[in-house]
């Protein structure tokens, strides 16, 4: 099995470090290609998904990443971004669903800023649409005429593109609590109500499951109210990514957080949902579990190792339990350490 490596900027070569050792440690006889992503590679190559690692990561059987971006490259009027690696990719290999898992570990729940009862329990599955909506809609422009100017982006859908997310939302429904719930904003825009329409389609050959549609600004909000009665949500790409960022609080830090890429294929990118963290990058502060958790992802989804993945997924449990502790967690252990912690688990 071929694994490329895209460890990024910032704290991404730290996390995707341990979560290599991880993978090695549980899964003997992988091979690892290390390729370049985002801001290194448009210092090194000029582009920030340069040719060489498109084709790497498509002949993978799978692709672990750790974060792109930082403050060198974040100039608004450069031409390239390193952020266009990460979408580039996820477009070349169609990877139409993110699954992001989000649950909170007991032994973690004081860490929330939200009362016990609220979070006790709480087990989510973020299903975001990744290759659609207003990331990639065309036309995207900026234009001046008499002193003005104008930013333009589109948020576009089509039927097919909703339909294939929401299908997949809903069989994993039925491995979990057998709720569905899809995000929009059909009050407003057109794209939901087609969002919505499809996802009422699709609920008919899942009667067994119950779906329920939320609008995003009331999901919001009821993430941190009643965050328990989610099971599977599903939304569209900017949606998604800005709730899965909000639903880290449940969890206690971002840091905590994986996610798997997926297409219709085998192959599939996985990644933490933080960033590149440029505040701590190279202080060794990084916390490695949503890599390490993102590599379990991998086991399961790509190699079809769901003993593998649950081991992980076990260990991470285990030293949480415990109370192993970066510092995002409130404790001292560095990157390298806390990683350690999971493998004398393992
Ligand atoms: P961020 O997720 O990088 O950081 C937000 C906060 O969370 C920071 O205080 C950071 O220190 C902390 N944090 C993040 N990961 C952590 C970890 N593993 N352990 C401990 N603390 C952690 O978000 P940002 O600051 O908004 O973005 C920084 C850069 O990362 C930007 O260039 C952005 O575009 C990029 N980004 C990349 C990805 C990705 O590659 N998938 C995701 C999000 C943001
Ligand atoms: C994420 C990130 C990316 C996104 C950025 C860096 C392009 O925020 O993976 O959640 O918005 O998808
Ligand atoms: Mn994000």
């Amino acid at each position: 099995m071929k694994i490329v490596l895209l460890p990024g900027d910032g704290i991404g070569p730290e996390v995707t470090e341990e979560a290599r050792k991880t993978l090695e440690a549980v899964i003997p006889g992988l091979s690892f290609e290390e390729h370049a992503i985002g801001g290194i590679a448009i210092d090194t190559t000029g582009k920030p998904l340069p040719d060489a690692t498109i084709h790497a990561c498509k002949s993978a059987d799978a692709v672990l990443l750790g974060a792109v971006g930082g403050p060198k490259w974040d100039d608004p009027n450069a031409k390239v971004r390193p952020e266009q690696g990460l979408l580039g990719l996820r477009r070349a290999l169609d990877l139409f669903a993110n699954l992001r898992p989000v649950k909170v570990f007991p032994a973690l729940a004081e860490l929330s800023p939200l009362r016990l009862e609220r979070i006790e329990g709480v087990d989510i599955l973020f299903v975001r649409e990744l290759t659609s909506g207003i990331y990639f809609g065309e036309p995207r422009f900026r234009e001046t005429n008499g002193g003005v100017t104008r930013a333009v982006d589109t948020l576009s859908y089509t039927d097919g593109e909703i339909r294939r997310v929401v299908q997949l939302a809903f069989r994993l429904s039925r491995g979990r609590r057998k709720r569905v719930t899809s995000v929009d904003k059909a009050n407003v825009l057109e794209s939901s109500r087609l969002w919505r329409s499809v996802a009422n389609e699709v609920s008919k050959d899942f009667p067994d499951v119950a779906l329920e549609h939320h609008l995003v600004d009331s999901c919001a909000m009821r993430l941190i109210t009643h965050a328990k009665q989610f099971d599977v949500v599903v939304a569209e790409n900017m949606f998604g990514d800005i709730l899965t960022d909000e639903a880290a609080v449940l969890a206690g830090s971002i840091g905590l957080l994986p996610s798997a890429s997926l297409g219709e294929g085998k192959n599939g990118v996985y990644e933490p949902i933080h960033g590149s963290a440029p505040d701590i990058a190279g202080k060794g502060l990084a916390n490695p579990i949503g890599t390490i958790l993102s590599a379990a992802m991998l086991a399961r989804h790509s190699l079809g190792n769901e003993e593998a993945a649950v081991r992980i997924e076990r260990a991470v449990e285990r030293v949480i339990t415990d109370g192993a502790r970066t510092a995002d967690l409130g404790g001292k252990l560095s990157t390298s350490q806390m990683a350690s912690r999971v493998r004398e688990a393992l």
